[in-house]
């Protein structure tokens, strides 16, 4: 019998932003997969129409199979629009949870399992860190209208920072295309958080020449001066599971397997991704394996989960790990762990609602306006 080891609550990625979020009780820590299987669709049977369970697909299998839909950000922040059910249980990251919240009516409850499901890269770009940049790179640009634009893996602040400046959001799978609106509505962009993504959208859109970097933590590396001559400034955040890709691991998967084809998140290094045979959102990548002929092999460069389940989901293709056994699972996904799911869920049973996410109003109505443009473009 599996067994499932529930994390304790002493990670660095412990971002507790919302602290009304609550602990897994014991007795639900060391639950058997069968057993749990079990409980988690009697939960789902009784609940009915009343939930709908929202899976990224960086998620454990446990999680995945039951999702009402897997997807990636995107994907999932549009079910989420469109969902009809009194509760939203998401599998996935609290940035992804606080989408939901913004985007679902306001008689929703959006509910996420596990309290530490907090990707760090959302954590690089504070609010307060970016309103003093926004200061300092205004200031340095009088003349010039600037529009920031965040990645989805921010949080609700950001969200709302970048409404009230004209701005939006975008997620992997369409950042070009919310570059493209700045760009018609003003003369500069500053990205956030993710400097991988937006060198990758800079490059796809020809403007590699343009790219300043604005690194917060480093004196010398935010010259306001500096960064104010160019039109995109990339805020120095980054993904530590992407940016374990090295352009030397296609290399050697190539040498290896001489037919393999390589497909990669844009969160990757330049490099790797200009190494690369197919870039894209997770939704890309799942399409990319989806469509493989049988026999075709396929190196995966991203978090391994998912790797792990397009090799299940596909066994007709060869997939593999893009860097072996130094491929990284994501810390912050993996906090939703199924006795989790089982807990929330036999809770709602109850009639009690364990770890909502809640946005706080005076963010949710700006951050709405970001992510509305974004479901627009
Ligand atoms: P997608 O939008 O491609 O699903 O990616 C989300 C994410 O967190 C990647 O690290
Ligand atoms: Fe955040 Fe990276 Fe995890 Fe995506 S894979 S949720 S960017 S830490």
């Amino acid at each position: 019998m599996v067994t499932m080891e529930t994390a304790e609550l002493d990670t660095d990625l412990s971002l507790f932003k919302y602290d009304n979020l609550e602990q897994l009780p014991p007795h639900y820590r060391d639950l058997e997969e069968d057993e749990r299987t079990e409980r988690i669709e009697a939960a789902l049977e009784e609940l009915g129409d009343d939930v709908v369970v929202l899976g990224h697909n960086y998620q454990r299998r446990e999680i995945v199979e039951h999702a009402d839909f897997i997807g990636d950000s995107y994907q999932l922040s549009k079910e989420a629009a469109e969902a009809d059910a009194e509760y939203v249980v998401f599998g996935g990251v609290t940035f992804m949870a606080e989408s939901a919240d913004i985007i679902t009516d306001d008689d929703q409850t959006v509910i996420l399992p596990s309290m530490e499901a907090s990707c760090p890269m959302a954590g690089m770009a504070e609010a307060l860190q970016v309103d003093s940049a926004w200061a300092e790179i205004t200031a340095a640009a009088p003349d010039e209208d600037i529009v920031p634009i965040t990645y989805m893996n921010s949080y609700a602040d950001l969200k709302a920072f970048c409404a009230s400046h004209g701005g939006l959001v975008c997620t992997s799978s369409n950042a070009h295309r919310a570059f493209e609106y700045a760009f018609e509505r003003g003369d500069k962009v500053l990205f956030l958080p993710d400097k991988h993504l937006g060198e990758n959208t800079a490059y796809r859109l020809g403007m590699e020449d343009e790219i300043a970097k604005w690194d917060p933590w480093d004196p010398d590396g935010k010259d306001a001066e500096e960064v104010a001559e160019s039109d995109i400034i990339l805020w120095d955040g980054y993904c530590q599971v992407h940016e374990r890709f090295r352009e030397t691991h296609i290399e050697e998967i190539r040498a290896d397997h001489p037919d393999a084809q390589v497909v990669v998140h844009p969160e990757c290094r330049r490099e790797v991704v200009e190494a690369a045979d197919v870039v894209g959102s997770t939704s890309t990548i799942c399409e990319t394996v989806a469509n493989a002929d049988p026999g075709e092999t396929w190196a995966i460069g991203t978090e391994i989960h998912l790797t792990n389940h397009l090799q299940r989901w596909h066994p007709e293709v060869d997939v593999l790990p893009l860097c072996g056994d130094a491929c990284m699972d994501c810390n912050a996904m993996r906090q939703i762990d199924p006795n989790y799911l089982t807990w929330v869920l036999e809770e709602l049973v109850e009639g009690r609602e364990r770890n909502v996410i809640e946005v706080a109003p005076e963010e949710k109505e700006l951050a709405e306006v970001a992510l509305d443009r974004m479901l627009d473009i």
